[in-house]
């Protein structure tokens, strides 16, 4: 009967396959309440290998966390699902992470035999979720922008031609500077309309390797603050090559870098009689989503410096063209570089306190 086979239990390789597969952390105890399984995104959520964890001991996998103690312990008396959302879990680590968990018993012959948890990570999908609207805003200004570079530079265009008859017909010099000043504000502003806008011009896609860039920044700052800045590098060379424009995003890389060194000359104080560092690595990082797509691995690149941090007040805008914490900022290397990443396919993000800033870029790979 067709019926039947779907009655089947299902295959255990599938079921093999499926749990390793999920998004969501799956640990299986036993009854002694020691790890017997954890599947990839378990591993992935509590930043430790199967190696590290199994044999453990509750205690030891949910270290300082009451809650799930509790859940555990209550679950093997009372033999029952107990699921407890937003709980604050301090990884092996020391990171503080929102879990919703949810255990459920397996019962044996006589009592609990196993106990199966999932855990969802909250702060990721907090995250996608505020992505999700910076995108929407960032599509939005977007918009705007082109439609007033649009505006502005049409009569813009008008303005600086006649400025250029007007300069021809002029034969004093003294009346000719006038003239100048229009034809070089004119196209002051129009860099600028079209700077704030974002390039036009359509990538030049190659599969091109992230630390040539990388190294083209790293000699381009050693030149211009030789001995005011050190560069430390962590590359991971076996990373796959990228599909990207090299140009574009030595741009990325250097407007990052040059807002750095700025910060950490700005505020030598700040670093506590530190040397000015900054530090490029790369490494690769698992299940990773950018918009609505879950990338196996994805490079991550992230742009260290220990200056004084990013203004409280500048953090949630600094990506907007136009804003600046410097008197004579553009505001504009940070929108230029969240344009160019969004190009990629992308995502750039950043964390900063006092002493430690750390810009992350993430990129999928080009297969
Ligand atoms: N690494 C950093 N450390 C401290 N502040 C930073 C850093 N990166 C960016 N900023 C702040 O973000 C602002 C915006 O940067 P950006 O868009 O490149 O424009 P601009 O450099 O012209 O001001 C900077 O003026 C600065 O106040
Ligand atoms: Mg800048």
């Amino acid at each position: 009967m067709a019926s039947s086979q779907y009655n089947a239990r299902i295959d255990s390789n599938l079921c093999r396959h499926l749990v390793e597969n999920m998004d969501t952390a799956v640990l299986l105890f036993d009854s002694n309440l020691k790890l017997v399984a954890i599947n990839p995104a378990g591993e992935n959520l509590l930043q430790a290998s199967t190696r590290k964890l199994i044999g453990k001991s509750y205690k030891l996998i949910f270290p300082q966390n009451r809650e799930c103690h509790d859940i555990l312990t209550t679950i093997l008396k009372e033999n029952r699902t107990i699921t407890e959302r937003e709980i604050r879990l301090q990884l092996i680590t020391g990171q503080i992470i929102t879990i919703d968990f949810s255990a459920t018993p397996v019962s044996g012959v006589e009592q609990v035999s196993e106990i199966i948890v999932e855990i969802t990570h909250v702060d990721r999908l907090l995250r996608l979720a505020r992505e999700d609207h910076l995108q929407e805003q960032y599509e939005a200004t977007r918009k705007i922008l082109r439609g007033i570079a649009h505006e502005v530079k049409n009569p813009l265009g008008g303005l600086r031609g006649a400025a250029q008859l007007l300069d021809m017909e002029l034969e004093d010099e003294t009346q000719k500077e006038y003239t100048r000043v229009i034809i070089k504000e004119a196209d002051r502003l129009s860099g600028l309309v079209d700077a704030m806008a974002g390039p036009n011009t359509p990538l030049d896609l190659q599969s091109i390797n992230i630390h040539a860039c990388l190294e083209h920044v790293r000699t381009l700052i050693n030149a211009e603050y030789p001995e005011l800045v050190s560069i430390r590098t962590h590359y991971d060379p076996s990373l796959p090559e990228i599909l990207g424009d090299q140009d574009a995003l030595t741009q990325v890389i250097l407007n990052i870098s040059q807002n750095a060194v700025h910060a950490m000359l700005d505020a030598p104080a700040a670093s506590s009689g530190e040397p000015n560092c900054l530090c490029f690595s790369t490494r690769p990082a698992g299940r990773f989503t950018i918009g609505n797509v879950l990338h196996r691995t994805v490079l991550q690149l992230d742009i260290e410096d220990n200056g004084p941090g990013i203004p409280e007040d500048l953090q949630a805008t600094v990506f907007y063209p136009l804003i600046t914490g410097k008197p004579e900022g553009t505001g504009l290397g940070l929108s230029i570089v969240q344009n160019i990443v969004n190009q990629h396919h992308g995502l750039v993000e950043f964390t900063s306190v006092k002493g430690k800033t750390v810009f992350s870029i993430f990129l999928p790979f080009a297969n």
